[in-house]
């Protein structure tokens, strides 16, 4: 390894883009944060001081940061999602490499500029699908490689978000309104999940999509009777509704603590007065879940058919009581599956030797850390891939990233068309 540290910009200086330049916190010889770019000026400050550089290396913006010459070898661009085109393509004309945030474009003629703008600058550009770094999909893509369970015939996944993450992400938040944040909830939220069927079937490619999906729970018309507008002030049904804003942020308070209370970021010990004070002044987590401004699916399907054959299925189901991600492979020899969060896989190998006809194993990766160590190890590959240009079998470089973005772009496009077949045409890419 190289002897100095690779450094780097933060831009969007937001909840995840620290989560990643925190590595330098604990790896100061991998990696140095040396500047950042946000238009918060709260935040670019708490950056300078939490990662030691000059005040004025503060930008209020990716733009004014690209106004300046190079002075970073890399860039970590947290900003949101329809953002991360525009920001990204000037920085790579200077010069940065990039760690980007998922989804890398909203929409195919985005995703089909960057890629150009890549190949064009020559600059590495890493996506962050975490999942890919985790162990427990680490250890899937691996038995594949190797051959265990022969070709793939069938892959079924699927990603059970908990009714508090919905509410909090997906109706009442960020992602909830598509012509706000241009997002649908299959690109914000299973784009991770595409990404990782794509990599387990790579070189396989998709070749035609169809699905559908809708919002079916949140609507004012299925409010109960006498539900007020905003939890706290004035529900009647503040003390029994599940998604109450009582019971699922002021009474659980650390929980989804970036989203909600954001306002409150710059207290560095917020209390219950302060929270109650934050829905008064008009805090959007406050409001019924029926009546709010979300558009976006709360459970959707997706049905995969890849070149020789192959398929796959995708449910995304919003309103579980847990968080649950599960995959099933099928391949001419064997078979893997697993529930994510728990970490137990099981791998089944066809076997007319054995009593039962099969082999089986049952292998333990329950795992620490944001994304299952995913959120760090991508940076120390991200590190790896800027100082040397080699990719692992988990690298997420833009062109390992095009088939599951392409996929999920489909697939909105088919469930707005009420499930129409889609086919992939990859010659653009
Ligand atoms: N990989 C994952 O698992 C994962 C998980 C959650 C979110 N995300 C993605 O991470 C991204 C960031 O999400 P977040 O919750 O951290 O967002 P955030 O709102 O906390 O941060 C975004 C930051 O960008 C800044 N910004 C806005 N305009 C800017 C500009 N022109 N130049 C520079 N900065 C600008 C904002 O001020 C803000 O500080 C999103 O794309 C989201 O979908 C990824």
């Amino acid at each position: 390894m190289s002897e100095h540290p690779v450094t780097a910009v933060i831009v969007g200086c937001g909840h995840r883009a620290v989560i990643y330049a925190d590595y330098a916190l604990e790896h100061p010889e991998e990696l140095k944060i040396v500047g950042v770019a946000d238009p918060n000026r709260e935040r670019c400050l708490m950056a300078a001081k939490r990662y030691g550089f000059s005040v004025d290396r503060c930008y209020d913006s990716a733009e004014a940061l690209a106004r300046v010459p190079r002075f970073a070898d890399a860039v970590i661009n947290g900003t949101m999602d329809h953002q991360h085109v525009e920001t990204s393509i000037p920085l790579l004309h200077l010069g940065y490499d990039i760690l980007l945030e998922k989804p890398f474009a909203v929409n195919a003629s985005e995703m089909r500029e960057l890629d150009l703008a890549v190949k064009k600058t020559g600059r590495r550009v890493m996506i962050c699908h975490v999942l890919r770094y985790a162990r427990f999909y680490q250890e899937i893509k691996r038995r594949i490689v190797a051959g265990e369970i022969g070709d793939i015939i069938n892959i079924q996944q699927a990603e059970h978000v908990s009714f508090h993450h919905l509410s909090t992400s997906y109706v009442r938040g960020k992602w909830a309104n598509s012509e706000k944040c241009r997002t649908t909830m299959l690109l914000a939220k299973s784009c991770h999940d595409l990404d990782i069927m794509m990599w387990m079937m790579n070189p396989v490619r998709p070749k035609k999509v169809s699905s559908v999906g809708s919002r079916m729970m949140f609507r004012p018309e299925n409010a109960p009777e006498g539900a007020g507008t905003r939890c706290t002030r004035d529900c009647p049904l503040v003390d029994v509704c599940l998604y109450s804003s009582k019971r699922l942020y002021l009474e659980h308070p650390d929980k989804w603590i970036v989203y909600v209370w954001a306002d409150l970021e710059h207290l560095e010990h917020p209390t219950d007065e302060d929270r109650i004070d934050s829905f008064r002044n008009g805090n959007p987590y406050d409001r019924c879940i029926f009546k709010c401004d979300n558009n976006v699916v709360d459970h959707q399907s997706v049905l995969i058919e890849f070149e020789g054959g192959a398929t796959g299925t995708f449910n995304m189901v919003g309103g579980s009581a847990q968080s649950m991600r599960t995959i099933h492979v099928i391949g001419t020899k064997g078979e893997i599956w697993g529930e994510f969060e728990s970490g137990d896989l099981h791998i089944s190998c066809c076997d007319p030797d054995e009593p039962e006809l099969y082999r089986h194993e049952k292998v333990d990766l329950s795992e620490g850390g944001g994304h299952g160590g995913g959120d760090e190890a991508i940076v120390e590959d991200f590190i790896r891939y800027v100082r040397t240009g080699e990719q692992s079998l988990s690298c997420t470089a833009i062109e390992n990233s095009i088939a599951g973005h392409l996929t999920v772009f489909l697939a909105d496009d088919s469930r707005e068309h009420g499930g129409e077949i889609k086919e992939c045409h990859f010659e653009k890419f």
